[in-house]
């Protein structure tokens, strides 16, 4: 039975949170396999907006399960505010969350870590979240940090907890210049997070591979994007897990070949929050045309997105590097009333070329984009259910795109609610696989 991941092959915000929700109808368990409360993920039907952090997308079908997976970093502040709400919304999550006992805790240091290396960087600064994610994926690779299941135990969350704090504490006080964290006071407040956690807490990596084998239907999803993932993305500027498809095995203990399909979801143009290289960024009226239209502003923190035109050489490296079986495209709507849209087909920098995405910052900052650009389309696309009802502008467009990526695009999303998506019944029967 099916195993489908959903990854973002941008900078994050493709719209990840309405497929995954929608698939959700039909899926048993959705498990999140990394990131935290930085991801935003927005799912919009019958009138309300939902926004989920941490808690999965599958969150608003009431018959699915969810799971945070190892790979997760989890503030426990964070997650029972998120709960709360869902909560007094009618989405009901007891025995529907399920958090591994070995995902990484983020404590309130991690936030304050995080937002004072931000200033520490001056000009340099990432434009994180704040959420602590940085610093709690560091701890966690320097074997300093504790996992939910330390929560459970008081003694040894004492030990554990003191150590890791006795060293921040150095680190505020002494380079940041911040007042120090009263370690026995994080300690209890710790110790009550693990009592309440405790009926959440699983190993989830045995109950995924059970589901499994019980040919459940499981949904991964990823959160961020591609060009934000840890090895492959803009680094620095990126976060710090592995939000490629490379990233789902190790982050919820199911075999890497377990996956049977993977899915990747893309705007029909490029957004990106915090700083870093955008090569097809439109720092003027077109960018915030875009905006505009398409509401820009980001899901977890406010910020107003930057935006630009479809970049082909990333979304194509992203699709590479995560294996994409099928695209969705999605705000399609949002480029209409544009005269002329652009693709970005290639980099230049002096008399070099670039097809491949590079590396260096350097190369990144400097080079320009190469556009192909096509003629827009004025109607308004959200009342379009089938492919046909689209212009044939809107038609050209989606299939210059899927040329340049060599990824089949099998759905277009033209609004964000549930019902605004159109599933290419051609192209789905072309690729041999059956689509929802
Ligand atoms: P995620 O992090 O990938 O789940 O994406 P976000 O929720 O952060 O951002 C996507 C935004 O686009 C949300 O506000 C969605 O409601 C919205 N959205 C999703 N699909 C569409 C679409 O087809 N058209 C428009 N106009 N908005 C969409
Ligand atoms: P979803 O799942 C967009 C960005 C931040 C910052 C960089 C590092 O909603 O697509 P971090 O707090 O992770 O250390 O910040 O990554 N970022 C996102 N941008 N969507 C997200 O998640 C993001 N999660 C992190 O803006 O540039
Ligand atoms: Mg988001």
């Amino acid at each position: 039975m099916p195993i489908i991941g959903v990854v973002g092959v941008q900078w994050g915000d493709e719209g990840k949170g309405k497929i995954i929700d929608m698939l959700a109808a039909d899926a048993d368990i959705v498990a999140r396999f990394a990131g935290g409360n930085n991801a935003g993920h927005t799912v919009v039907f019958e009138g309300k907006k939902f926004v989920l952090h941490l808690v999965p997308s599958g969150a608003l079908n009431p018959n699915t399960k969810n799971v945070i997976g190892n790979g997760v970093v989890v503030d426990p502040e964070h997650l029972f505010k998120e709960i709360r709400e869902l909560e007094s919304a009618g989405i009901e999550l007891r025995d529907r969350l399920f958090i591994s006992s070995r995902a990484h805790v983020i404590f309130p240091v991690h936030r304050e870590l995080d937002i004072s290396a931000e200033k520490w960087k001056g000009a340099g600064r990432l434009g994180t979240t704040g959420r602590g994610i940085g610093p709690t994926y560091a701890d966690k690779a320097a074997r300093t940090g504790l996992r939910i299941c330390d929560l459970l135990d008081r003694d040894h969350l004492a030990r554990r907890l003191r150590a890791l704090l006795t060293e921040k504490n150095e680190n505020l006080a002494r380079v940041y210049g911040r007042p120090v964290i009263d370690i026995e006071n994080a300690i209890d407040s710790a110790r009550e997070y693990g009592e309440k956690l405790k009926p959440f807490v699983h190993d989830t990596g045995a109950l995924l591979r059970a589901a499994n084998a019980r040919g459940e239907r499981i949904v991964l999803e990823g959160a961020q994007g591609a060009m934000l993932d840890l090895d492959h993305g803009t680094y620095p500027f990126v976060t710090s897990s592995s939000t490629c498809a490379g990233g789902f095995a190790a982050g919820t203990g199911l075999p890497p070949r377990a996956l049977t399909k993977l899915l990747g979801v893309a705007k029909a143009y490029s957004t990106r929050v915090g700083e870093g290289p955008f090569v097809t960024e439109q720092n003027n009226e077109t960018g915030a045309k875009i905006r505009e239209r398409g509401r820009e502003f980001g899901a977890t923190t406010g910020r107003p997105r930057r935006c630009g035109w479809f970049d082909a050489v990333a979304v194509r490296y992203a699709c590479e590097i995560s294996g994409v079986d099928e695209l969705s495209l999605m705000c399609l709507d949002v480029l209409s009333t544009f005269e002329k849209i652009n693709i970005c087909t290639g980099y230049r920098l002096g008399s070099q070329s670039y097809r491949e995405f590079p590396a260096a910052l350097a190369v990144l900052d400097g080079v320009e984009p190469v556009f192909e650009t096509m003629n827009g389309f004025d109607q308004d696309l959200r009342n379009c259910r089938k492919y046909e009802d689209l212009p044939k502008n809107a038609q050209t467009y989606v299939e210059a795109v899927e040329s340049m990526i060599k990824v089949p695009i099998v759905k277009i999303s033209i609004g964000p609610d549930r019902s605004e998506i159109i599933t290419r019944a051609e192209v789905v029967s072309r690729a041999g696989r059956t689509q929802r």
